[in-house]
């Protein structure tokens, strides 16, 4: 397995305006790489730029929208070849099932799964120019833990995140052939505007700063799958992994403990 960032890199980082994304920006700034930072709020690409006016580019699109995102080719293109794509872009809605809702859930795909195919659409192409170089290429694709248990009102935002880790780790047998690799970041709880939104515990919650740390260091490490905090994820997957009855009965109370939205 080979290490990424452990030269100076060129970095397209969707997501960027806040919360983890922002956190990593940051820290691949100060770290020397050169990054192209990608949101909906121009102002906030706008304040990243500033940190590094010769080595970040703000450019601007909703990964939602095709077009938006074939918008920004020219500054992906600008400067030296793409080493990495950080797609990071995502949306988290809750449903409340007394008002059962396909649009909401429609919005987590929407957002979660679409914008990140799209993204990967576009960043093909850039990835294949730099393995033709003969230079390490990849693809990182946040993805969450929240779908390895069945979280009440989760139906979106848990189905959207299980599909993105289906096709990200389709994608990465696809892409093996041509040397382009493929990363699945699997968060826990971490401290950002997405989640100050929740009304329910969070446990093991982190700091957004934490997180960028935790995906640098599994990308320099060269580790496909980075989840963290491991005490976190590994509560997750021991609570997956019993009985199929069991989960249901704790998930269904734990369920009738969450409040519901108003
Ligand atoms: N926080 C957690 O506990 C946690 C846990 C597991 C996984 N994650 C995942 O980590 C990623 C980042 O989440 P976060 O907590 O840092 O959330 P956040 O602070 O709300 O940041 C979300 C980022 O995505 C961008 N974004 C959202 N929709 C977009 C769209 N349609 N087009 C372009 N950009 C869009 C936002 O930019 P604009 O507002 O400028 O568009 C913002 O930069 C998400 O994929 C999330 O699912 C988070």
């Amino acid at each position: 397995m080979s290490g990424f960032l452990e030269t100076s890199s060129r970095i397209w980082l969707t997501g960027a305006t806040s919360g983890i994304g922002e956190a990593l920006a940051r820290q691949l700034i100060k770290d020397g790489h050169s990054l192209v930072v990608t949101g909906r709020r121009q102002s906030a690409l706008d304040e990243l730029a500033s940190l590094a006016p010769d080595r970040v580019s703000g450019a601007r699109a909703d990964t939602t929208s095709t077009a938006e995102l074939g918008q920004i080719d020219p500054v992906l293109t600008a400067g030296a070849p793409l080493d990495l794509a950080i797609l990071n872009a995502g949306t988290c809605e809750y449903l409340d099932v007394s008002q059962f809702d396909s649009e909401l859930i429609g919005r987590n795909i929407e957002t979660n799964v679409m914008g990140t195919v799209r993204s990967v659409e576009r960043v093909l192409p850039h990835l294949r120019r730099t393995r033709a170089q003969g230079r390490p290429a990849a693809l990182v694709i946040v993805g969450s833990s929240a779908w390895w248990f069945p979280f009440g009102r989760a139906e979106g935002y848990g189905s959207s995140k299980a599909a993105l880790a289906y096709f990200a780790q389709s994608l990465r047998a696809d892409l093996a052939r041509e040397g382009i690799e493929v990363f699945l970041v699997s968060p826990g709880f971490v401290k950002t505007p997405l989640t100050d939104r929740n009304d329910f515990p969070m446990p093991f919650l982190i700091e957004a700063d934490e997180a960028a740390s935790r995906i640098i260091q599994g990308l320099k490490k060269g580790h496909h799958t980075i989840e963290f905090p491991r005490r976190f994820t590994w509560t997750l997957r021991l609570l997956g992994n019993l009985p199929q009855g069991l989960i249901d009965r704790m998930a269904a109370r734990m369920a009738r403990n969450t409040p519901q939205e108003n």
